[in-house]
């Protein structure tokens, strides 16, 4: 189904990244993980034990988006590796996914930051030519954004979450949601139950397209 048949605006126009990374827009998984993996584009780097690419089908319908990595996943080069990595391998099965078979899972920044403070917004569109060419080489049908500083990022927006969950988004030209990030689950037990409410609603949207 095509965006403008489900009402939705792609907010990431395809924008000219090679100014920013030269080539990146021709790079495939080899060369887009060697680029990543040496880049000194943002202050991030500096602090870089390894660089989080990202996991998964690398053609999944399912793209999972995160904020960025912490210790365990800087020490290991996988997303998703620590307690929050366990709730999100947990929420994906719940709906029948497994980073192992359907779903890839890539960060909003590929460094850790310093103290897992949140990224800022300028790394964040520093690292954005990497996420915009792995949704290009992914191909999801749908992109599940995880907690707020991803989802006001990769929308390009002001919004919370609250008013950004339960409505249908798009993100460059494919369809996308919001649900909370596992660690803030982790955190605030209370809001699984609407985390579970968002997982549903991913799973009709998918249906549909
Ligand atoms: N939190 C994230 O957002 N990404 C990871 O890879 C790990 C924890």
């Amino acid at each position: 189904m095509m965006l403008e048949e489900l009402g939705l605006q792609p907010v990431w126009k395809l924008r000219e990244r090679e100014r920013e990374v030269p080539g990146v827009a021709a790079m495939g998984w080899e060369e887009l993980g060697k680029t990543i993996s040496s880049c000194t584009i943002c202050p991030l780097h500096k602090g870089r034990n390894k660089a989080v690419v990202g996991a998964g089908n690398p053609h999944a319908d399912w793209l999972f988006i995160g904020e960025a990595p912490g210790a365990e996943e800087d020490r290991t080069g996988e997303p998703f590796v620590g307690q929050a990595g366990k709730l999100l391998d947990n929420m994906l099965a719940a709906i029948g996914l497994s980073r192992k078979s359907n779903v890839y899972i890539a960060n909003t920044v590929k460094c850790r930051p310093p103290g897992n403070r949140n990224p800022e917004p300028s790394e964040m569109s520093a690292c954005r030519p990497y996420l915009e060419r792995q949704i290009e080489l992914v191909g999801p049908k749908l992109i599940v954004i995880l907690g707020r500083i991803a989802a006001q990022s990769v929308l390009d927006s002001d919004a919370s979450i609250a008013s950004l969950r339960g409505k249908r988004h798009a993100c460059r030209n494919v369809p996308a949601i919001v649900t909370y990030h596992p660690a803030y689950l982790l955190r605030n037990p209370e809001d699984k139950a609407k985390a579970w409410e968002d997982l549903c609603f991913a799973r009709r949207f998918m249906k549909e397209l």
